[in-house]
């Protein structure tokens, strides 16, 4: 198998995780966030700007970036779904934004209330102005592995969206599995589909516990870039049966014993997601918090 020695995680709890829970309050998200930020990680998407009607989760996108320690070494991002969330995320200081787009039709229109055509129209005038605010844009492509609505989702439909985004400026790609529909299979159809110079980044749900496997493919592909959440929280609020995102913590643990590096601390790791199970007052269904790493032993009987 093909094995990078390194790979960029990019955290998404406080957006992913803290979007698909009951409203917690905007000290707990810094806290998060500042937690996150001191374990190494060297990416984390902080905050949403969406209508506060759609998603009241993260009305206080403005107030929580206000207040979260900037460590310098890490690239905070924010994810917008249309030009309004691009300007308030340049407004707020964001130099890294995330468009949002669904490779279904459906999806799109139940989480963005618009056409696909409608979403990619906008791309070009989207990444004019982030360049004039020396920000980057990268394109995440919901349910590019399957869509809860529509079923499958072929491989060349994803592909034209990556060229889309790369006509429009677009500084890189992500692949989200929103609903965990991928598996192995999936991501080897759909990197065979696409062909870009653009960095490509994966984002899977464990939804159907295919996502460490789907992770592993895509590595032995040559992605190095992939989102994770702490604890595994996650879901889209706008597709039906959405669940927690791959746990950070079980990436980390399972690359470091392959010999790949993230840069992570996992003891940090782990107690940050203890800190986001508080948070959201469930138990958590990583196994990695729930067991611990495979080095904490169990004294002897
Ligand atoms: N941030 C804040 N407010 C926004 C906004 C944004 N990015 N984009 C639009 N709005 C406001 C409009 O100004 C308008 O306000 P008003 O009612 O006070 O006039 C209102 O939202 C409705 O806007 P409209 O253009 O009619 O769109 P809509 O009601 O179909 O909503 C979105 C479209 C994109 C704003 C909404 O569907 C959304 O925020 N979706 C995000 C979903 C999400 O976060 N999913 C999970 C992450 S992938
Ligand atoms: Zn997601």
């Amino acid at each position: 198998m093909h094995q990078p020695d390194r790979v960029s995680l990019r955290e998404v709890a406080p957006r992913d995780g803290l979007q698909n829970e009951p409203p917690v309050p905007t000290a707990d998200k810094i806290r998060l966030i500042d937690a996150l930020s001191r374990t190494g990680l060297s990416r984390i998407e902080a905050v949403s700007f969406v209508s506060p009607k759609a998603v009241p989760q993260m009305a206080d996108a403005a107030e929580v970036w206000k207040a979260v320690e900037k460590h310098s070494g890490i690239r905070y991002s924010a994810l917008a779904p249309n030009r309004r969330g691009v300007e308030r995320a340049l407004e707020a200081g964001f130099t890294a934004v995330e468009v949002v787009v669904s490779a279904s039709e459906t999806h799109n229109r139940a989480n963005i209330g618009r056409s696909v055509a409608e979403s990619l129209a906008e791309l070009p005038d989207i990444c004019g102005l982030a360049r004039e605010h020396l920000a980057s844009v990268e394109v995440i492509i919901a349910t590019s592995f399957g869509c809860p609505f529509e079923g499958d989702i072929a491989p060349a439909k994803v592909a034209r969206i990556v060229e889309a985004a790369e006509a429009a400026g677009a500084g890189r790609v992500a692949f989200g599995d929103t609903t965990g529909m991928g598996t192995p299979r999936r991501v080897t159809e759909l990197l065979d589909a696409v062909d870009t110079a653009l960095p490509m980044l994966m984002h899977f749900h464990d939804t159907r516990g295919t996502a460490l496997a789907n992770l592993l493919t895509a590595l032995d592909r040559g992605v190095v870039e992939f989102d994770a959440s702490v604890g595994g929280i996650g879901g889209c609020p706008f597709a039906p049966g959405a669940s927690g995102n791959v746990a950070t913590e079980e990436v980390v643990h399972m690359l470091h014993d392959m010999g790949v590096e993230t840069g992570v601390d996992l003891e940090a790791l782990i107690r940050t997601a203890e800190l986001a199970q508080e948070i959201v007052g469930r138990p958590l269904e990583s196994g990695v918090l729930r067991a611990g790493p495979r080095t904490r032993l169990t004294p002897k009987p």
